[in-house]
Parts: C-alpha cells; sequence; structure tokens
C-alpha cells in the first residue's frame, strides 16, 4: 500500500502547475502550489518594509497570514523575483517543510508542485515528474499569459528574468532545482496543454 503522491518539480513556467492541476482532478487527489508559499513569504517580506535577500527579513515573513494566499499579487512576476529571492535562505526553506511535508502525507494522497518535491519534500512519492521546457518555449508562454492579464511586458525581459530565475534556483546550495534520480523527464517545448497533460497522466499511471 504505497502513498499516493505526486511530486511535480521544473522551472518557473515549464508548465508544472497546469500538469499539477490536471493530475490532481485525474486522480481524484488535493493540490499543493509550493511556489505559492514562496511567494507570499516573498511578498509579506517586501509589505513589511523588509528585505528578500536578508535571512532575518524573510524568516519573520514566513509567518504570512494564510488569507495572503489568494491574493492575486502572488501571481504577478515580480513576486516570482522576491520568491526567488527568499527561496534562498535555508532558514525560510525549514519553516516552510513541515507544512509541505503534512500536505503530502495526507491518508488519501496528494500531488504537490514545487522545486524539490521529489527530492526534499517527499522523496518516497512512487510518482515523480520533472517538468521542463526550452526557455524560448517558457518565455513565450508567460508572455501571452501576461498580455493576457494586460500586464506591460517584452519578450527579451522575460526571456533574461527566467534565466536569471533558473540561474539562482539551479545553483542555489540548499534544496536546487535538479531532477531527483528516479523523476521521470516530460519536456513540454513541442506540446500542446492537452498533449502535456495527456503524457502526465500516462506517465504517472505506471507508477502510482
Ligand atoms: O513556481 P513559482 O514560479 O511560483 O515559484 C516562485 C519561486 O519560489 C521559484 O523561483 C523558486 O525560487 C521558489 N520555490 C522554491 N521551492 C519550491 C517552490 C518555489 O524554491 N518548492
Amino acid at each position: 500500500n504505497r502513498p499516493r503522491i505526486i511530486a511535480v518539480d521544473g522551472p518557473t513556467a515549464s508548465g508544472k502547475g497546469t500538469i499539477a492541476q490536471a493530475l490532481a482532478s485525474h486522480f481524484g487527489l488535493p493540490h499543493l502550489d509550493t511556489g505559492l508559499l514562496y511567494r507570499a513569504v516573498g511578498w509579506h517580506c517586501r509589505s513589511r518594509g523588509g528585505n528578500p535577500d536578508d535571512p532575518a527579513d524573510a524568516l519573520a515573513a514566513t509567518r504570512f497570514p494564510d488569507a495572503l494566499l489568494a491574493d492575486p499579487a502572488l501571481r504577478r512576476e515580480e513576486t516570482g523575483g522576491l520568491a526567488s529571492r527568499v527561496s534562498l535562505h535555508p532558514a525560510v526553506r525549514q519553516a516552510l517543510f513541515e507544512r509541505q511535508r503534512a500536505f503530502a502525507l495526507q491518508p488519501g494522497g496528494a500531488v504537490l508542485d514545487g522545486r524539490d518535491i521529489g527530492t526534499v519534500i517527499a522523496p518516497e512519492a512512487p510518482a515523480k515528474l520533472f517538468v521542463t521546457a526550452s526557455v524560448a518555449a517558457r518565455a513565450q508562454r508567460r508572455f501571452l499569459e501576461m498580455q493576457a492579464r494586460g500586464e506591460p511586458v517584452s519578450l527579451a525581459a522575460i526571456e533574461a528574468d527566467l534565466a536569471e530565475r533558473d540561474r539562482r534556483d539551479r545553483s542555489r546550495s540548499t534544496a536546487p532545482l535538479v531532477a531527483a534520480p528516479d523523476a521521470v523527464v516530460l519536456d513540454t517545448s513541442d506540446l500542446s496543454r492537452d498533449e502535456a497533460i495527456a503524457a502526465a497522466i500516462a506517465l504517472v499511471e505506471l507508477k502510482l
């Protein structure tokens, strides 16, 4: 009787959030977008006048009010940048660990998406996907999303920002973005949304 835990990791705008949501509804499991927790810490830190690069300021911001998780400001591109900065501090990762771990260990199982679910939060998950896509494909998707929300954007600025965030997420010493050895890599660069979802469901079905 293995735990029904599905770990979905990968870089920003790879499609992992969409895939995780679709897996949760297909398999009837609750879903946690762990990036949202880091976004809440980054946003809360900044709105209290703190410095996201300062470990003590960032740690204090892990006690954000739960209602903040529903704030649309967390979805903004600039909030992703703040999240990426606070997520570098080991104390912040530690403070968010228990909450994520408890979610993963719910009796019926769960889907979590993030950067270190398969490596740190739930290494025992039987189904692990590492979702990737080229920087160009990810920038194009993000560009269309932001245009649709009416945010002023340039494709070149998005590409530069994604590349910088990848570099920071991959090179940090605590829980760097890396595929778990037992993760299945799914490259969505040339897949439509529906194709990516179908591929993910087929891969997970083999593992659960
Ligand atoms: O996935 P999302 O873009 O919302 O994540 C925002 C930032 O939060 C990432 O760039 C990453 O630095 C951080 N993060 C993390 N570990 C996770 C989820 C997100 O470090 N499990």
